[in-house]
């Protein structure tokens, strides 16, 4: 599957970069770092987000699933009005506009009237709404942990196979 990560600039920019670490090597993927992004990150990878032209700039490219996390206000509310002036925003419009899996991971606290209304229009139009919320039960014992079940269930979302987490049985003490 071609997976496209695109990191805006959000905290957490480096759990959306161990997310692209941890997509299995039988999988084509692509990191898109938007330039606010790098000022949180301070590091620089992949495809510049003002390279418009970029091959995931184009449904024609067959991306399958493209994964924003974190996702800032900023790049949500671009996404919710279909604005599409970089390529991380260009690359969310062609998922839309494809039908093809879209995983926005919001990260604001708390989040605005603004902010809820382009979740509620994005979820509306097929893209899943997943803010990186820890979850507490069953063996999550460090930080990597609850990064790994966070991660595990965006990939669960984007049809991208893996362990990163111990499923629920039912049977787990919290
Ligand atoms: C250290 C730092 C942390 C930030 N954290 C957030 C955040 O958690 N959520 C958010 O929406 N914006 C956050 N911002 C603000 C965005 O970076 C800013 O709105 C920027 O214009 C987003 O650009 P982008 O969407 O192109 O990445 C943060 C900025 C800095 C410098």
């Amino acid at each position: 599957m071609k997976i496209i990560v695109a990191i805006s600039g959000a905290s957490a920019a480096s759990l959306g970069l161990k997310a692209y670490g941890l997509i299995p090597e039988n999988h084509q993927k692509y990191l898109v770092v938007s330039e606010s992004a790098k000022i949180v990150l301070r590091q620089e990878e992949g495809f510049q987000n003002r390279d418009i032209s970029a091959p995931i700039a184009s449904g024609s490219f067959g991306a399958e699933a493209m994964l924003i996390a974190p996702c800032s206000m900023n790049t949500l509310a671009k996404i919710a009005c279909g604005i599409a002036d970089n390529l991380i925003t260009r690359s969310a419009a062609v998922m839309i506009k494809e039908r093809r899996k879209l995983a926005i991971a919001p990260r604001e606290t708390p989040f605005d009237p603004i902010a809820l209304e382009n979740m509620l229009k994005l979820s509306r139009l097929g893209a899943n709404i997943a803010p990186p919320v820890l979850g507490y039960y069953a063996d999550r014992r460090t930080i990597d942990d609850l990064e790994r079940f966070i991660i595990g269930r965006w990939f669960d979302l984007l049809g991208i196979e893996n362990n990163l987490y111990r499923r629920w049985n039912g049977e787990q003490k919290v």
